[in-house]
């Protein structure tokens, strides 16, 4: 019998997520007191300044002084995620007695995945956090499933499976963040399996570009998809991006930055230009560029939607679905076939969606005390399911 572990004291847990995307860090407030459902108590965001999200993404290639820039990076980020927590607890007028601990994913800075010695690497310092804090953290939710040989992620699927458990229906939860990712969740009573795996680039590409033609924007990124609305989607450009290895892999599989970044276009527009033996892409406006983005963007994930089943309901969350012209263009995708899917975001079923990452990983750290667990084997490709995380104690 699983013997569990007694709860300490405090009500609540906290999730912390901060994404690829690297605009800001979210905090969920979470109550799993009743029935072991989540319930949302509270959230909250802070945005990072143009400086902190500079030194993050600076990190996602190799570069010179990796190793102090990326532990400087650990600690600074960890100040920041506690300022975060005090700010939380401010507005709930709460203390952090009440807390029983904050799982934190941190943030990642490379995720290799495949390969000899693979690894990820999420920095936020856990033993820190929980010093600045005086709360119990549960952090590195990756690694003990890296080390049972899997892709580490996604670890989302399993939160997702508890709140969809009573589906009638076959459901997608569609993740739009800085990489994509999609949880297949057969109905109730269905002999397959909860699937999931990322599916390509997310916001985080389209940020890149986005950025690379607009020094000095207000905003990090292409507000609605309005700038990629001005251009116009190249098809052939479109069909070799959607040739791309990644996309072709067979689950388990996860990606990062490492791999969808501006070298990675730079070095598909380089392969366009010499297919056509001329310089092709120069035709190309940085907008029809853009809007060949988005649709590659949404290509992907209607690909893989198609890939699991042939009807369902999707639900989207994220960063993306803020972007009307990435939405609007997997809409269309989605529905030009004879396959019958039902697009909403999660706010159909009365659920944050830009809070529900952070939601899992208080659940993982729900989880962690529980003995609970809360990896996937069929989704990440681990040899055995275990219970993810560590703890650091204040
Ligand atoms: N109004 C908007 N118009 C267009 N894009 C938006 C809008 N609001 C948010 N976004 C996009 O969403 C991104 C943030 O998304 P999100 O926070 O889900 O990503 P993330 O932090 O990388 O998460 P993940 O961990 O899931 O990768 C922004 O960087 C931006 O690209
Ligand atoms: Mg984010």
């Amino acid at each position: 019998m699983k013997s569990k572990a007694p709860l300490a004291q405090g009500k609540y847990y906290i999730g912390l997520m901060s994404g690829t995307s690297a605009d800001g860090i979210d905090l969920a407030l979470v109550d799993f007191s009743l029935d072991q459902q989540p319930r949302l108590v509270a959230s909250y965001y802070q945005a990072y300044s143009s400086v902190i999200a500079a030194k993050i993404t600076s990190l996602y290639q190799p570069g010179s002084n990796e190793v102090d820039r990326a532990f400087h990076l650990d600690v600074e980020l960890a100040q920041l995620f506690s300022q975060a927590i005090t700010a939380l607890l401010v507005q709930e007028n709460l203390d952090p007695n009440d807390i029983i601990s904050i799982g934190n994913h941190g943030q990642t800075i490379r995720h290799r995945p495949s390969g000899t010695h693979a690894f990820t690497l999420q920095i936020g310092c856990c033993q820190t956090l929980a010093t600045l804090t005086g709360i119990r953290v549960v952090g590195q939710f990756r690694r003990k499933d890296m080390a049972l040989g899997g892709q580490g992620a996604p670890l989302v699927p399993i939160f997702h499976q508890q709140l969809f458990s009573q589906e009638n229906d076959a459901s997608f939860v569609v993740n739009i963040g800085g990489i994509a990712n999609i949880t297949f969740l057969p109905k109730h009573g269905a002999s397959q399996t909860v699937l999931g795996f990322d599916t390509g680039p997310g916001n985080a590409l389209l940020n890149d570009w986005y950025l690379a033609h607009h020094q000095g924007s207000n905003t990090p990124f292409d507000i609605n998809g309005a700038w990629a609305a001005t251009g116009q989607v190249n098809q052939a450009l479109l069909l070799q991006f959607m040739q791309d290895d990644y996309i072709k892999l067979s689950a388990p599989k996860s990606t990062g930055r490492e791999y969808f970044n501006i070298d990675w276009l730079k070095q598909q527009l380089n392969d366009f230009n010499s297919l056509a033996n001329s310089q092709l892409s120069s035709f190309l406006s940085p907008a029809d560029i853009q809007a060949t983005l988005v649709a590659f963007t949404a290509e992907s994930i209607s690909h893989a939607i198609k890939g699991l089943a042939e009807q369902g309901r999707v639900y989207l969350c994220g960063g993306g679905v803020h972007n009307a012209a990435l939405v609007d263009a997997l809409k269309q995708m989605m529905n030009c076939s004879s396959a019958a899917y039902e697009i909403n975001t999660m706010q159909a079923l009365n659920i944050d969606g830009d809070i529900l990452e952070a939601m899992a990983f208080a659940w993982l750290g729900y989880a962690f005390d529980q003995r609970l667990k809360s990896n996937m084997p069929a989704v990440t490709g681990a040899s055995a399911s275990c219970t993810l995380g560590s703890e650091f104690l204040p």
